[in-house]
């Protein structure tokens, strides 16, 4: 006997009005698709079979390395994708079970799956139903006067009666394989629009006097993504199941609904997170550090006990008990060392700081490295671009740049040494030297009297 899990991701989702196949768009960091399959995962197929079609390339190159791509060209309806599946599948017989999932269910648990796969001992296929409050757009299930399922109508063939039918079809079922690969022969396109439907199936299995099972769902695990509302729905679904997965795991959140983390990132306990904290990519924050408020990261690393507000940090690493903010921007390559401080209004960009060093307001540091302990006065920047190349600026440790320092790249700034504020520095500094590149300050006596005198006469002749 062999387990064989089918997720179905060819069409096109033209209600999503985009490009991209439906099944790419992203929910918390991951694909519709890659929830699924991740789910799917839980169960432990013997083989993973993906159908794809529209723009199957893409589709299949997201796939992980255990899944197997078929082709569904044209497509035409869920029945004949899993036709095409079956096709790879080559011989199935009634040992084989074969599980099918719709591709934009990123809902879906592994849980429901089990469940589903528990209520195949006693039946030959499995449905899952569904109560919704809106069931507009889903196969409605009509049951037999003795409650057992007869048969599912979809949205479009349905009359105005069989619409106001509340349970629906989840798009998740479990068949035995010898039984679906005859009833998908039978399958007819008789229907509006003219696919062959894999629901259909459970009429014909059922009038061969099989039996068929249904498995209710909870909605918040059974809805489907059609639109970019359902996409909006169903994340934060997830959303929540991250953050309270977190939450178990010892981090703490002042707002959990104003707190968004993707998939792939991973939180030691301790951390603190506030609200609009957005965690994006392979991002990963250490013990004890704060986040927020306001703070978007993506691909970026945290250390321990770092205290990071009202920033952005793309790519960046910062080091333990580090400090970031307000309103700093860590763009890729920055790389903080421990106990550092970016703070207001500051810029980094492919820049290194060493241990204990501080760019604490208004500057910008580009393409440069600063030593342990140095420190970067109020304004200063690194003047990194000549309009054609960018230029390296490396300032040595204990460093005191003074306010408002342009560092003209390529220079270099020895260990210990001084500019003084408002320098413009276009040559390199030598250790423990000071450098000052200003004019000299005149000093012009009894100046405000005589200005005073001068705007009194200006009066008078009025
Ligand atoms: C389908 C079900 C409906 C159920 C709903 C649950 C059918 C006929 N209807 O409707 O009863 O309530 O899911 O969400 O199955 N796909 C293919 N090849 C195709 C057509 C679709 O692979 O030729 C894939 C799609 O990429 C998608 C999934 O199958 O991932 C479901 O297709 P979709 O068009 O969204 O079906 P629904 O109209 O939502
Ligand atoms: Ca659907």
């Amino acid at each position: 006997m062999s387990l064989v899990a089918v997720v179905l991701a060819a069409g096109q989702g033209t209600r999503m009005k985009s490009e991209i196949p439906k099944v790419l768009h992203l929910a918390a960091g991951r694909t519709l698709l890659g929830w699924a399959l991740d789910s799917v995962a839980g169960i432990s197929p013997d083989r993973t079979i993906v159908v794809v079609g529209f723009g199957a390339d893409q589709v299949a190159a997201t796939l992980p390395e255990k899944a197997e791509a078929v082709l569904q060209e044209p497509q035409l309806g869920t029945g004949h994708a899993t036709s095409m599946a079956l096709e790879r599948l080559g011989e199935v017989s009634d040992a084989d079970v074969i599980v099918i999932v719709n591709g934009d269910m990123p809902l879906v648990t592994t849980d429901l799956l089990s469940k589903v796969l528990r209520a195949l001992e006693n039946a030959s296929a499995v449905m899952v139903s569904t109560e919704l409050a809106a069931p507009y757009g889903y196969g409605r299930v009509i049951r037999t006067g003795a409650g057992s399922l007869e048969r599912v109508v979809e949205e479009r063939d349905a009359s105005a009666v069989q619409k106001e039918i509340t349970e629906v079809n989840a798009g998740v079922y479990a068949f035995k394989g010898g039984l679906l690969s005859d009833a998908l022969a039978e399958l007819a396109p008789d229907n509006a629009q003219s696919e062959f439907y894999l629901p259909d199936v459970l009429p014909i299995l059922l009038a061969r006097g099989q039996q068929v099972a249904l498995v209710e769902a909870e909605p918040h695990e059974a809805r489907g993504v059609n639109s970019h509302d359902q996409l909006a729905q169903a994340e934060s679904v997830l959303r929540s199941r991250i953050n309270q997965y977190w939450q178990r795991q010892g981090v703490s959140m002042q707002d959990p609904s104003r707190v968004y983390i993707d998939a792939e990132v991973v939180l030691s306990p301790s951390v603190r997170l506030y609200p609009g904290v957005h965690l994006e990519g392979s991002t990963r924050v250490q013990d004890g550090a704060v986040i927020g408020p306001d703070v978007f990261a993506a691909d970026s690393s945290i250390g321990p006990g770092a205290r990071v507000w009202y920033s952005v940090l793309r790519n960046a690493e910062v080091g333990a008990g580090a400090e970031v903010g307000p309103y700093a921007s860590l763009r890729p390559g920055s790389v903080l060392g421990a106990r550092t401080k970016v703070g207001t209004f500051v810029e980094i960009k492919n820049t290194s700081l060493g241990d204990d060093a501080k760019v604490p307001h208004l500057s910008y540091m580009g393409d440069a490295s600063i030593g342990a302990r140095s420190n970067i006065g109020a304004g200063s920047i690194t003047c990194n671009f000549d309009g054609y190349q960018k230029h390296h600026t490396e300032i040595g440790e204990d460093a005191f740049i003074g306010s408002d320092t342009m560092l003209v790249a390529p220079v270099v700034i020895g260990d210990k040494a001084v500019t003084g504020a408002g320098s413009v520095i276009t040559r390199d500094v030598g250790e423990g030297a000071l450098a000052v590149e200003r004019s000299v300050q005149k000093e012009v006596p009894g100046y405000a009297a005589r200005r005073e005198e001068r705007h009194q006469a200006d009066k008078t002749e009025e």
